[in-house]
């Protein structure tokens, strides 16, 4: 990602490396410890970092609602290592759920599936279904691994503000974490897409990096989207939004002063040397690296005592785009 500041100067290139700490294996160890002891734990993942504790301890899991001030009707997702895990979780798993396993485990896919009776009501809010899923990060499989039991975990920010991309952005809105795995930056920079499954098809709940298509591969019955649902907790109009106004570029009205705004580039076509700031998300044009550093450059920005509002480049709504706009009009919409 690149920040640019009036003019065209270039402030800063940041690239996925530069912000990783050693991660020490002992990390990891001490952090499974807490697990274990029912302490909560903030760690990466491949899409965004997760605030967890062990999922099947109810004492555990109401301190991750306490610190996040996350309302108690919004359920959490379960992460777990192993496929075997599934049945300690699960009431009942159909051949479906192997396949998708198959082709997306470990990786950016939560899987919502009847509950079993081990997993408490408070991590699934009273439903009777638990969202699952196995990320694609080696600290995060190794810490489910070492603390022996599944981790339940929401993204490590407060409710309703912007996710965490890195420990610095965990530690700048949760104060009262009893142990944070310094992991870097995360890859994929959004969170997993979120798939329900029915008799006849399957709905999205959430649109992230796995994209429908990529889904009806391997689920081609009927589909259906997320408007549909008749109950989707957590699905509100309104989330991830920064501490900053913020406009979607067709959206920005017409005497807005943009000299103390920050632009989020996409393209480059609405780069204008009016803009305090200008951050570059995507150098090869590629909507994977947008997403990637799209919640970096929101927060940076946020954090920007230059600016006092962010203008973000909208894309086309399809594939990764959607998932993109879906995270843009939300951050967007506290602010409409
Ligand atoms: O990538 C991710 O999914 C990250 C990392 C940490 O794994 N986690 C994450 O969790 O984004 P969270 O809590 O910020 O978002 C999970 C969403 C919430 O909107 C919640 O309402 C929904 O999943 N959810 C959880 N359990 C559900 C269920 N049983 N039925 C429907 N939605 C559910
Ligand atoms: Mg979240």
């Amino acid at each position: 990602m690149i920040f640019c500041c009036r003019n065209a100067a270039i402030l800063r290139h940041i690239t996925a490396t530069q912000n990783i700490m050693q991660n020490m294996p002992e990390n990891v160890d001490i952090a499974a410890s807490y697990i274990k002891q029912g302490k909560v734990v903030a760690f990466p993942t491949e899409t965004v970092y997760g605030l967890g504790a062990n999922a099947l301890n109810p004492i555990a899991v109401a301190r991750i609602f306490e610190i996040k001030e996350r309302p108690y009707f919004d359920p959490l997702i379960v992460h777990i290592a192993e496929t075997t895990q599934l049945k300690d979780l699960c009431s009942s798993i159909d051949d479906r759920v192997y396949a998708l396993a198959e082709k997306f485990w470990p990786g950016p896919l939560t899987i919502v599936l009847p509950k079993s009776k081990a997993v408490p009501d408070i991590v699934t809010a009273g439903l009777p279904t638990v969202a699952v899923r196995m990320p694609a990060h080696d600290v995060a499989l190794e810490l489910i691994r070492k603390s022996e039991c599944p981790i339940a975990a929401p993204s490590a920010n407060k409710f309703g503000q912007l996710s965490p991309t890195c420990a610095h952005h965990v530690r700048k809105q949760l104060t009262n974490v009893d142990y944070i795995i310094d992991g870097g930056k995360t890859t994929l920079g959004i969170e997993s897409t979120i798939v329900q499954l029915a008799p006849d098809g399957f709905t999205i709940l959430r649109y992230g990096i796995i994209t429908e298509n990529e889904l009806s591969e391997i689920l081609p019955a009927g589909y259906g989207s997320a408007k549909d649902q008749t109950f989707a907790p957590g699905m509100m109009k309104s989330h991830y939004s920064p501490r900053k106004k913020l406009y979607i570029a067709y959206d920005v009205e017409p005497h807005l002063d943009i000299s103390k705004a920050g632009l989020i580039s996409y393209s480059g076509k609405l780069e204008k040397d009016a803009y305090k700031k200008i951050v570059r998300v995507a150098p090869n044009k590629d909507l994977k690296e947008y997403a990637a550093n799209l919640f970096e450059a929101l927060h940076s920005l946020e954090d920007d005592e230059e600016v006092n509002v962010i203008v973000a480049e909208p894309v086309d709504e399809s594939g990764i785009g959607r998932a993109i706009m879906d995270r843009l009009k939300k951050a967007a919409y506290a602010w409409c």
